[in-house]
């Protein structure tokens, strides 16, 4: 269908641009679901640039997997046990959240990201830790800037899962989905300069520091200096191939 399309004399060379574009960044899949077939292409071709749009992937959060978990949408179930890492001072101590002080402050939030997920913008996915199918933290684009192709991650996990590599494998994955399905060129992540577990793992991501905003926010009463750390497609991709089980 496409290429018939693709090759027809009825097509108008900005649709013909659209799936030239679509088959550089194959997301086809994405752009062609629903109706209105023939005006969409023209949506996201203006301007000569691919432009997704928050909702083509909020507004139906996949769920991915990985070894260890899964990365699903959010439940009004997952309170408690939201609950469980969100009241825990060390977890909350480098974000701008509040801890949560009872159980009330987690359903809260997770009504929030019902409304983000409703409302087709960018929100959290849950991970769920597949050995006990507890939700055990977040992973989330905070934000995304499709017509620069660029994105922002962050993630927080429960104290009780720290230091078994569980937010770098659930990024890993999130990124190639970034790379691959909202066609983005970059992906960066801000933390506190001084939450170096953070930075661990953002290093073991293959991200690279590229320097400290001083006084950058003013969190939980003190100026705070923040890191900016990115990575491009082509170092993510560089990095998959080293890894063990990538493909020759
Ligand atoms: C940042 C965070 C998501 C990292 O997740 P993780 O899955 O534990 O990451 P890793 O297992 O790769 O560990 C990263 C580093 O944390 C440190 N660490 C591990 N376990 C720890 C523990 N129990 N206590 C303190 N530090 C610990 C280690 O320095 C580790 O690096 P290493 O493996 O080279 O020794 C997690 O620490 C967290 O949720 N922190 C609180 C929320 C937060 O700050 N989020 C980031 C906001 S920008």
């Amino acid at each position: 269908m496409t290429e018939l399309l693709k090759n027809s004399p009825e097509t108008s060379w900005p649709q013909k641009h659209f799936f030239l574009l679509a088959e550089h960044f194959d997301s086809a899949k994405i752009l062609f679901k629903g109706k209105g077939f023939f005006r969409k292409p023209l949506e996201y071709v203006r301007g000569g640039v691919l432009r997704l749009k928050h909702e083509d992937i909020f507004k139906d959060l996949p769920t991915l997997e990985t070894e260890r978990l899964i990365l699903r949408k959010m439940t009004p179930d997952d309170a408690e046990d939201v609950f469980a890492y969100a009241s825990e001072p060390d977890v909350a101590k480098f974000v701008p959240w509040e801890v949560h002080r009872s159980l009330e402050d987690s359903r809260r939030f997770v009504d929030n990201v019902l409304k983000l997920y409703e409302a087709g913008k960018p929100a959290p996915w849950a991970i769920e830790w597949k050995e006990n199918g507890k939700m055990i933290g977040t992973i989330d684009y905070v934000a995304w800037y499709p017509g620069h192709f660029r994105a922002e991650i962050g993630f927080i996990l429960s104290k009780a899962y720290w230091g078994k590599g569980i937010a770098p494998e659930a990024a890993r994955k999130v990124m190639e989905f970034g790379f691959e399905r909202m066609g983005l060129n970059r992906i960066e992540a801000e933390c506190m300069a001084e939450n170096v577990q953070s930075q661990r793992a953002l290093q073991k991501l293959g991200m690279r520091l590229e320097g400290i905003s001083r006084q950058k926010y003013f969190i939980k009463g003190k100026f705070r200096d923040m890191a900016l750390y990115s990575i491009l497609k082509q170092e993510f991709e560089r990095e998959a191939g080293k890894r063990p089980g990538a493909r020759p």
